[in-house]
């Protein structure tokens, strides 16, 4: 065999370097023999291309006599050649089973099939991990035909109704082009699927689910769809204990009544979150039978559409709260239950509250005791219960690329270094890091989907929430814009719809619905013309928007803010520019220093930092100057994470652009940023009327106002 390069430099017990001689691609796995151990299996993680072409590896380790996986621990000699792995040694090290869950191909191994043990999935908890259109529920779609070859019960929380596409097979033409790559054929799963629903009005499929009608007080407390006062807590026990004395099974209709005989203002909010309780339909004397939901070959997909999210959390804490004990109790098999948007049903301290919360913590804290497995899917890792999360061993993350999401990865699952941190900000849509599933991580190139894939062609609709992407006559709010905004449509219909590059809504009508607390009129969408720029600073690059609208940035971290930029920083002289420039590059400068960087006179160095400092530009304490522009040196802080998709333009406001092109790059150059790119772009706001009045919020957070 020819060898592909030659260790040199520093070696560690960890990592290497070799000099290419024979091409080589970053994540090619390769053999080095060990003075002592003999070959070592390793991996290279970055190429540097130069006069000399250097390959970086980490060293994945070696088969000890035992059969585990060690890492040596004396270093690789420099000198050392290094070879190609072939495919069987590859799985040998890093234990890639011949059979199981074919999740795709190892990255760049196309004759290398990813199988991976169902065992090791069900009974470590899963944390499915990537931004917003990053690929986790095509990801798991993947996951769920494998799971049900295998006949392994699944249980769904899907809020979104996106999953009981897998009935059907996969007629995607795009997804077409890879049957035969992947050696899959299209195949729907409409035998083993079960869907339920609270709302089979608009879920027309799905049978409606039924959980049993708590008989206690605090059972009856648990399932008002609001928060109550203490006051109303107690008109609760006395009503249902009252009740308890005439009646052996007690309906929310009986408590109704008794509760209309008392004489209390306290008791009305009651009788309409009952009265609200009674219309879904979710509590029965004949509750869904546990057994129909979890059984071999049954995948229950739990489809919450068209139901308010406080709904949707009561019915998964008394539908998981009744699973567990069935489970405990070996009155049905182990299963798999799995949780998609989790950050609506664990939320994060400070995320809210949701009533699920606390049967999902301990499920992942003891479940994997009884053979219940969880997962967890979320695009906002940082808003997930770290307890629930913490628990979770098997990963597969996608692309990530707020910095708060990747931090809460990266402080929650062990083994995610600065490294791995850095590839899954950089993950292609398709490829996954499979962290726990075999003894060391890799990244799999996910497999195209047998069945028909829910989550295609979110669209920016103003009638429908953004989550939504089938349109369905049931949905549309009852508010005058949307009828309004029907009838615009139908007279400009002849028109050719324009498209432009939109940042899309996180948050739609839907979701406004649910937050705002009085009622609404009218919601209408303004978009804020903005500038995505690509940048560079010395060794970091980041992207920037810009509000072309009003000079500043948005920076959003777990909300969106606003960053106003000094405006007079456009207009500065070349040499007041070039101080800024300097100031701004160091923590802290001197007049000394900039006279000797700049060679003007030490006087007129002096004047214009007094100039700059007039301006708030810097600050001068004795003989130490600092610019005040710090801001812009933390771009972990400004680097604005969404990218923009060309899609239909909403019918909308727009708001003029008042701030020219040149001056972003005035501002830019003046702190000696360079700048790699630019795309104009909007950003679309929410104009909220409600009966207290109107507000204009961002969209992807509903935070910031404008
Ligand atoms: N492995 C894959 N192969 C092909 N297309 C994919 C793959 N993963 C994701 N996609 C594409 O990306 C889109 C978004 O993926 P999706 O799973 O819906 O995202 P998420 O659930 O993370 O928001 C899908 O509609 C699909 O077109
Ligand atoms: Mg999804």
């Amino acid at each position: 065999m020819q060898a592909i390069g030659t260790i040199y430099g520093r070696t560690t017990t960890h990592d290497f370097k070799f000099k290419v001689e024979n091409p080589v691609k970053k994540w090619d796995y390769i053999i080095a023999n060990h003075p002592e151990l003999g070959p070592v299996l390793s991996q290279v993680l970055e190429i540097e291309a130069g006069q000399d072409t250097t390959a970086i590896c980490t060293i994945v380790g070696y088969r000890n006599d035992r059969g585990l996986l060690r890492k040596p621990r004396t270093p690789l000699k420099p000198g050392t050649q290094i070879f190609p792995a072939n495919d069987y040694y590859i799985s040998q090290i890093i234990g890639i089973k011949k059979e199981g869950l074919y999740l795709g191909f190892l990255e760049g191994k196309d004759n290398l099939k990813a199988f991976v043990d169902p065992k090791k999935i069900i009974t470590k908890h899963l944390a499915v991990i990537a931004k917003s259109g990053g690929g986790k529920s095509y990801t798991m779609g993947v996951m769920l035909e494998e799971l049900a070859n295998y006949g392994v019960p699944c249980v769904i929380i899907d809020p979104h109704g996106e999953y009981s596409t897998i009935k059907y097979p996969n007629t995607n033409k795009d997804d077409a082009k890879y049957f035969k790559t992947y050696g899959v054929s299209p195949k729907g799963f409409a035998s083993v699927v079960k869907e339920f629903s609270i709302n089979t009005d608009i879920n027309r499929d799905a049978t409606q689910l039924k959980l049993e009608i708590p008989q206690d007080p605090y059972g009856i407390i648990q399932a008002m769809p609001f928060k109550i006062s203490a006051g109303q807590t107690g008109l609760i026990h006395n009503t249902v204990n009252t009740l308890q004395e005439s009646k052996s099974k007690i309906n929310f209709q009986d408590v109704i009544e008794e509760l209309n005989l008392i004489e209390s203002n306290a008791k009305w909010n009651i009788i309409s979150g009952l009265q609200q309780l009674v219309k879904t339909s979710l509590f029965s004397f004949s509750p869904t039978p546990i057994t129909e939901l979890v059984r071999p070959n049954r995948m229950s997909i739990i489809n919450f559409k068209g139901s308010p999210p406080e709904l949707q959390q009561i019915a998964v804490k008394s539908l998981l709260t009744e699973l567990f004990e069935k489970r405990k109790r070996e009155e049905v098999p182990p299963f798999f239950m799995i949780i998609e948007e989790a950050h609506n049903f664990c939320p994060e301290r400070g995320y809210g509250e949701a009533k699920s919360s606390a049967i999902i913590r301990t499920i992942a804290a003891e479940g994997r005791k009884f053979g219940l497995g969880l997962c967890v899917i979320s695009q906002r890792p940082a808003r997930v219960d770290k307890s629930v999360l913490s628990q979770c061993t098997s990963q597969m993350a996608m692309q990530v690329t707020n910095p708060g999401d990747l931090k809460a990865i990266s402080s929650s699952f062990e083994g995610i270094t600065s490294e791995t941190e850095k590839e899954i900000r950089n993950l292609p849509v398709g490829k996954v890091l499979l962290i726990g599933a075999t003894d060391y991580p890799i990244f799999v190139d996910i497999r195209v989907r047998r069945s028909q894939h829910g989550g295609r062609a979110k669209t920016f609709d103003l009638k429908k929430g953004v989550s939504d992407y089938t349109p369905n006559k049931a949905e549309t709010i009852p508010t005058t814009t949307v009828q309004e905004t029907k009838k615009k449509e139908t007279t400009t219909k002849s028109l050719v719809k324009k498209s432009a590059y939109i940042i899309q809504p996180k948050i739609g009508p839907k979701e406004i619905e649910t937050i705002e607390k009085s009622k609404i009129e009218n919601i209408s969408v303004i978009l804020r013309p903005c500038m995505l720029v690509n940048c560079s600073h010395g060794s970091n690059t980041f992207d920037i928007l810009f509000d072309l609208h009003n000079l500043q940035m948005f920076s959003l971290t777990e909300k969106l803010n606003a960053i106003r930029m000094p405006s007079n920083i456009t207009t500065l002289s070349p040499i007041q520019k070039k101080v800024l420039e300097i100031a701004s590059s160091r923590a802290q400068t001197t007049t000394s220093e900039i006279f000797a960087q700049t060679g003007m006179g030490y006087s007129e160095v002096a004047g214009i930092v007094n100039s700059l400092a007039r301006m708030n530009l810097l600050t001068v304490s004795g003989n130490k100057i600092q610019s005040n522009t710090s801001i812009l040196t933390n771009f972990k802080k400004i680097s604005f994470p969404e990218r923009p998709k060309y899609m239909d333009e909403p019918d909308a406001e727009k708001l003029p652009a008042k701030v020219k092109d040149s001056q972003i790059t005035n501002f830019l150059t003046a702190f000696g940023i360079k700048i790699n790119s630019k795309k104009k772009c909007y950003l679309p706001f929410f104009k909220v009327k409600t009966n207290d009045g109107e507000k204009t919020l961002d969209s992807l957070t509903y935070n910031l106002k404008i």
